[in-house]
């Protein structure tokens, strides 16, 4: 015990005394006022004392007590959550309390062990970086590829691509600008000349058809287009075009399914509650994979089965768009509250399983994996077009062998360093290489996730509101499975 503390007992021992001391009693038999007052003044004292003592107390109190509540609140907000962030969803903001595990892939080559199905371990093989790319052999059994592949067919596939409609010449009268405005939002680096790649690019996202540079110097010749020979089109030459005179040619000439951006059929499988149970068996296996919350997993796009015909191919894409302050997510349009031309289906991840193997072709490319720097121009470059699965596969940075049971996952988007879905992954560039021999089945799950936290967590919330059966159509408001409103039946 130190000294102060001593001196702190001796008075706490004095007070008592003087206090018990009954002053009315010794102001009936007293009669100097100076023994009465001396009193009254101990008796006031000892009140004041007892009652700063209890001031104190109670600030002290009051201090520590509010101290835990801020304690416990920044715990459940990361990131330093405002204190009205902790209440529950009937205010605007969600407290956000999950964050989204993401896989190291440690360098390529890496092999680590996972754990999916009891009793059995698999091996998981970092492929690149950039994607965050894994492949895990054997992740389905021949008889789960077999059930799959029957319960596609059984459902029906359809083309994944439409031929050039119709509607597309009425499209091209509609088209309200002057030649002058075309040609200079084509001339995308604004030297005042289209190269192959500005026009290539331009008729791939419009009308889906996947002109090669050759192609385009033959539909430059049979229009005369080109008058110098230069392979680029200025001005001059470009107003002497009428406005459809390119789909006017293209449709004369007839377009064939090998000329689109993809060419396969494919079929939704339903993954919920009443699924065949090797479909929930794999939705099981891919959050043990992705470690992700079962809910994101369950509210996911249906397992999309694909099949390639020989001479199918589906050409350099990723599976999910840019990340503006505009875009809006497919999955979570019921939760957003605004409208906005910029949606996306926000596949954070895609794992891709292969359900035979090939015999000839059909790898999966990956042109700019592990690239040291990434340039959007140099992707097409005179007459070589790293986008071509048809022609450039073998120019691909990374294929991947297609094997019966082997799924591979890549991450569509980087993480935003706070647990959550950052930007777009450019490097996940990917396409499906012609399939030269026999056909090629896989199947996609799409892992979707809304990049802005607040709108996912609003989404989870009404739909857990909504009854079971309603419930359930949570992945089928995704526009692409709208088209076949039956893949609950499967
Ligand atoms: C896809 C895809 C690749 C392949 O379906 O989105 O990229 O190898 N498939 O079929
Ligand atoms: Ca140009
Ligand atoms: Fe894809």
């Amino acid at each position: 015990m130190t000294g102060s503390q001593d001196a702190a007992r001796a008075e706490e021992d004095t007070t008592p005394t003087l206090r018990l001391q009954p002053p009315c009693e010794r102001l009936s038999g007293c009669h100097k006022s100076g023994v009465c007052s001396r009193s009254y003044f101990w008796v006031v004292m000892v009140f004041f004392h007892v009652y700063i003592l209890n001031v104190i107390a109670l600030l002290f109190y009051v201090h520590y007590s509010s101290g835990q509540e801020d304690a416990s609140r920044s715990r459940d907000a990361p990131g330093g959550g405002r204190p009205d962030a902790a209440r529950p969803p009937s205010g605007a903001e969600f407290v956000r309390d999950v964050s989204l595990t993401r896989i190291d892939g440690i360098r390529v080559g890496h092999v680590q062990k996972v754990s999916l199905v009891a009793g059995k371990a698999h091996e998981m093989r970092t492929l690149s970086l950039k994607p965050l790319l894994f492949e895990i052999p054997g992740f389905l059994s021949d008889d789960e590829c077999r059930v799959v592949m029957q319960l596609a067919q059984l459902k029906g596939l359809m083309e994944s691509q439409l031929m050039v409609q119709d509607g597309q010449e009425e499209l091209a009268k509609e088209l309200n600008l002057s030649p002058e405005e075309i040609f200079n939002l084509l001339d995308i680096n604004q030297d005042g000349q289209l190269q192959l790649h500005e026009i290539l690019t331009h008729s791939r996202v419009r009308d889906g058809i996947w002109l090669t540079p050759e192609n385009l110097r033959e539909i430059y010749a049979g229009l005369n287009a080109d008058k110098n020979n230069d392979g680029l089109l200025n001005l001059k030459e470009f107003r002497l075009l009428s406005s459809d005179a390119f789909q006017h040619f293209l449709l004369q000439r007839g377009v064939k399914r090998s000329q689109l951006v993809r060419n396969s059929r494919h079929t939704w499988l339903y993954q919920g509650e009443g699924a065949h149970q090797v479909l929930q068996d794999i939705k099981e296996r891919v959050t043990r994979l992705t470690r992700l919350p079962p809910t994101i997993v369950d509210l996911s796009e249906p397992l999309q089965v694909v099949r390639y015909e020989e001479g199918g191919h589906y050409h350099a894409h990723r599976d999910s768009g840019p990340v503006y302050p505009e875009t809006a997510c497919t999955h979570t349009l019921l939760a957003a509250n605004t409208s906005t031309p910029f949606e996306t289906s926000c596949r954070y991840i895609t794992v891709l399983f292969y359900l035979n193997s090939v015999d000839g072709g059909g790898e999966t490319a990956f042109p700019v994996a592990d690239n040291r720097t990434y340039d959007e121009m140099s992707l097409i470059q005179n007459d070589v077009d790293l986008l071509d699965t048809r022609r450039n596969c073998d120019k691909s940075n990374l294929r991947v062998r297609p094997t019966k049971g082997t799924a591979v996952f890549w991450y569509n988007y980087l993480s935003d360093g706070k647990g959550w879905v950052g930007e777009q992954d450019e490097y996940s560039l990917h396409g499906g290489c012609v399939v030269t021999r026999g056909t090629k089945w896989v199947a996609n799950k799409w892992i979707n996730v809304d990049p802005d936290y607040q709108r996912q967590a609003r989404y989870q919330q009404l739909v857990s509101q909504l009854p079971q059966e309603e419930s359930d159509e949570g992945p089928a408001l995704n526009a692409e499975t709208q088209q076949s409103s039956v893949h609950q039946e499967l």
